[in-house]
């Protein structure tokens, strides 16, 4: 069939363009993915619908059978039982096609006093306020979890790194808050984009506005926006409001990245500070022995796919000249794989956060390791000595160096032994070269003091709630 010179009835533009290429229907259709917005832009319609008919644009009567349709509409969407045609391009045009085969001519009186243009940026509006919705309630939960298990482990001690290398004792309680404080910002994040995107194009129609009397606040209250875009040019030509989706999700992205790569870190025999519930494991097909932790694994790999929507999407809009262009119908594809997988990574991070087993004895073991509390011992000389910190610092590095030398470390010597190296160590009480010691005295505003561990982790949870 030569569908280049197919004009297809029920096409808007039937009676002005006349061709239809295969190629055109293949670049150009995208309900293929924009299926996804149906349930938003029913919605949009239905408050159009009604505003028209509140404005006097079109009758109670005509609204009421649009309305009618579009419910049915949903119900066939719902039901599973709508076909998309991607000859239609896309949702709008295929929810407008079935209208018209419900109700009749009076279909084509909904898209008085609109385009797609606003159409489509009023349902995007509305999905990433759902998307954020979502992700925000599936962060709540994840810090929750987090204040919970940081409160049974706020006493326990375990290494903390910098550069990956021995730095200082903490608890795995304080070190698990790190991750809430950073969830609680993502939410904030999510938060910040709600608002900025809080307001209803409709009624910017195809970009000037329209000349017909409609009621923007109107419809914008039947949507649940709290306002209304104050340019028509703008309202139809920006997706910042997804842009501010992604990169709080990319942000977002990054944290649920570094705890799955900490898990796949600590979960090796050679750290062994936790063990991976078996239920999130897979297996290897040769190596019978293996436990492999591809769950924190895909939490580390999902940040990959989630910056390139990010990138793709700023590189779509960055050199479009105002108003619409159909470049910007790609941001669904980019918008869609993001919120599905930031979705399944945050379930993922619950998921293990839930299942992981800390093992306190190892990691209070391995806190020992490497001279941690040679800061302490520093610290020591300035309080117990009077020394100036710098020289309290040089004094315990020639004391870390000369203990290497024997193949000692500061965990296996005693106050008296040290005093050997410099005499002004001798007084020094033992429990200063305890792990125990190194975290209790750290008690400076957010420190990883056991009690105030145990205190911000219940804060954490109080301000979790308070974002709800
Ligand atoms: N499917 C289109 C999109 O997502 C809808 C808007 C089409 N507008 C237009 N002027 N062709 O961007």
């Amino acid at each position: 069939m030569n569908r280049e010179e197919t004009p297809r009835e029920g096409q808007v533009w039937e009676g002005w363009l006349t061709g239809n290429s295969a190629l055109l229907e293949e670049i150009n259709a995208s309900v293929r993915f924009d299926h996804r917005l149906a349930q938003q832009d029913l919605d949009g319609s239905v408050a159009h619908a009604r505003m028209l008919a509140g404005s006097g644009v079109i009758s109670s009567a005509e609204s009421e059978l649009i309305v009618s349709g579009l419910e049915r509409i949903r119900g066939e969407i719902e039901a599973g039982e709508f076909t998309f045609d991607p000859a239609l391009e896309d949702v709008h045009m295929n929810v407008e096609a079935r209208l018209r085969e419900l109700i009749g001519p009076v279909a084509g009186r909904l898209h008085t006093a609109r385009s797609r243009n606003d159409q489509v940026a009023v349902d995007a509006r509305l999905w990433v306020r759902d998307a954020i919705g979502r992700l925000d309630a599936l962060l709540g939960r994840v810090i929750d979890v987090i204040a919970e298990r940081a409160e049974v482990h706020h006493a326990d001690v375990m290494p903390g790194f910098t550069h990956l290398q021995c730095a200082q004792p903490v608890t795995i309680g304080h070190h698990l808050l790190a991750y809430g404080e950073m969830f609680l910002r993502d939410r904030d994040r999510l938060r910040c984009a709600r608002l900025r995107l809080d307001e209803s194009p409709l009624g910017a129609a195809a970009l000037a506005g329209t000349g017909y009397p409609i009621d923007p606040y109107d419809t914008a209250r039947r949507l649940g926006f709290g306002g209304v875009t104050r340019n028509s040019l703008d309202a139809v030509s920006d997706r910042d409001f997804v842009l501010d989706y992604l990169s709080a999700g990319a942000t977002l992205a990054v944290h649920i990245s570094r705890l799955g790569e900490e898990m796949v870190i600590w979960s090796t025999p050679q750290f062994g500070f936790i063990a991976l519930p078996e239920d999130l494991c897979a297996g290897s097909s040769i190596m019978p022995q293996k436990r492999n932790p591809d769950l924190p694994e895909l939490m580390r790999a999902k940040s990959g796919r989630i910056f390139g929507d990010l990138m793709a999407l700023l590189t779509v809009m960055k050199g479009l000249p105002l108003a619409y262009s159909r470049d910007m119908q790609e941001d669904k594809e980019a918008l869609f794989d993001a919120a599905d997988n930031l979705e399944v990574g945050v379930r993922a991070a619950e998921a293990m956060l839930r299942g992981i087993t800390f093992r306190p004895e190892k990691t209070r073991a391995d806190a020992a390791l490497g001279n941690t509390v040679a800061t302490d011992v520093a610290d020591w000389l300035v309080a117990g000595q009077g020394l100036p910190f710098r020289e309290a610092h040089s004094v315990v590095a020639g004391l870390v160096k000369w203990l290497g030398v024997q193949g000692r470390e500061l965990k296996d010597s005693s106050p008296a032994e040290l005093g050997d190296f410099d005499a002004r160590l001798r007084p020094m009480p033992p429990e200063v070269l305890t792990v125990e010691n190194a975290v209790a005295r750290r008690t400076s505003p957010g420190g990883t003091s056991p009690e105030l561990v145990r205190k911000a982790a219940v804060e954490l949870r109080g301000r979790n709630a308070e974002s709800n």
